[in-house]
């Protein structure tokens, strides 16, 4: 039997996405699907975490939806599938968390980011962040849900038995808490159910693209982003504010981390000639920023106009979103109850009558 490697990766339904997603995330997932056996899910639960509004958190699941569907992901290909849709992940979640520390999660750098922006802490009073939550007033709490983050996220992987999981930098203490709790099953029960996932970057190196406005990546929180679906005039807008510098003052200077930003935006997005234009008018100091610009916006709307428009036919197409996630509900579910009914007998929850 030749099975294909099982590839599984989620968004959290947390806005719409934007460049950084889909050059991170989103191409990488409809070049996978030639290859692997893929899972693509909505990460509602996750979102939950944040407590977002709760038409707002409904919008995103759809909007997230029609955006993997524009962007290439093939339903026939690929198991679509929104988290909650699977409640084996919430009771395999509850089983899981027995043999999860709560050291281990308190020690997570997301959970600590995350816990001192809901306690309204900032950089300079860290301390002893612990003992900050464990002291918090009630109106200032951190919810226990963000700090079983993992537990979830280690389950969305393993319940589906997923070998490689393709996520970014900041999600790789997650998958090696991942990993250590499969080990950490598997041994408890003298099991081998789980294989130890590891991160996949398809096609090479890791892409790191940077916003607009001069520093850093291409956030949600950081308000630098192309969204897929930002209208022509409004992208245009966006990529003739961003950040530049004063221009070359020599010849062959180093180049700002500015003007490095919108060049690595050009190598995702331009042609090689076109770069290299660029970066040699920059070393003989003729480089115009608003010429760069237009050319830039230019050449990030061939990518994203494709997109933008079979968006928006699809998220008009609320029969066809549904016939897509009830499909990949199924297959999702399908998968996740085998692992589920292993995993209860494992702990000995086994039903007698
Ligand atoms: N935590 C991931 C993020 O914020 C989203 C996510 C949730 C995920 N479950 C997952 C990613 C399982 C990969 C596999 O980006």
């Amino acid at each position: 039997m030749n099975e294909k490697e099982i590839v599984l990766s989620g968004i959290r339904a947390t806005g719409n996405l934007h460049l950084g997603n889909y050059y991170g995330a989103l191409s990488k997932f409809v070049k996978m699907q030639e290859d692997y056996d893929c899972l693509y899910f909505i990460a509602d639960l996750h979102a939950l975490t944040t407590n977002p509004d709760p038409k707002a958190l409904h919008e995103n699941v759809l909007n997230i939806l029609a955006e993997y569907l524009a962007a290439g992901v093939d339903p026939d290909k690929a198991t679509i599938f929104v988290q909650s849709d699977v409640p084996e992940i919430s009771e395999m979640y509850l089983l899981l968390n027995m043999h999860v520390g709560i050291g281990e999660l308190l020690r997570t750098t997301s959970f600590k980011d995350k816990a001192r922006k809901q306690l309204g802490l900032s950089g300079a009073d860290e301390g002893d962040i612990e003992k900050q939550i464990i002291g918090s007033e009630t109106n200032k709490r951190v919810n226990a849900g963000l700090l079983t983050y993992p537990t979830l996220m280690a389950v969305d992987i393993l319940i589906q038995k997923a070998h490689k999981v393709p996520v970014g930098k900041d999600q790789e203490q997650h998958l090696e808490l991942t990993r250590r709790f499969a080990r950490r099953f598997n041994s408890f029960y003298n099991v081998d159910l789980f294989p130890e996932p590891e991160n996949f970057n398809f096609g090479g190196h890791a892409v790191k693209v940077p916003g607009l406005d001069g520093s850093g990546k291409m956030g949600k929180s950081e308000g630098n982003c192309i969204y897929l679906v930002d209208e022509e005039k409004v992208l245009r807008k966006k990529v003739m504010r961003a950040v530049t510098d004063e221009g070359p003052k020599e010849p062959n200077q180093p180049i700002s981390e500015p003007v490095q930003n919108l060049l690595t935006l050009m190598e995702l997005t331009s042609t090689p000639e076109i770069v290299q234009s660029y970066r040699d008018a920059y070393a003989d100091c003729s480089i115009r920023y608003g010429d760069m610009k237009k050319q830039l916006a230019e050449d990030i709307l061939k990518v994203t106009t494709p997109i933008r428009e079979r968006y928006a036919e699809i998220r008009a197409d609320k029969d066809y979103i549904a016939k897509v996630v009830r499909q990949g509900a199924d297959r999702a579910r399908e998968r996740a109850s085998k692992t589920l009914e292993e995993v209860r007998r494992a702990m000995g929850i086994v039903k007698f009558y």
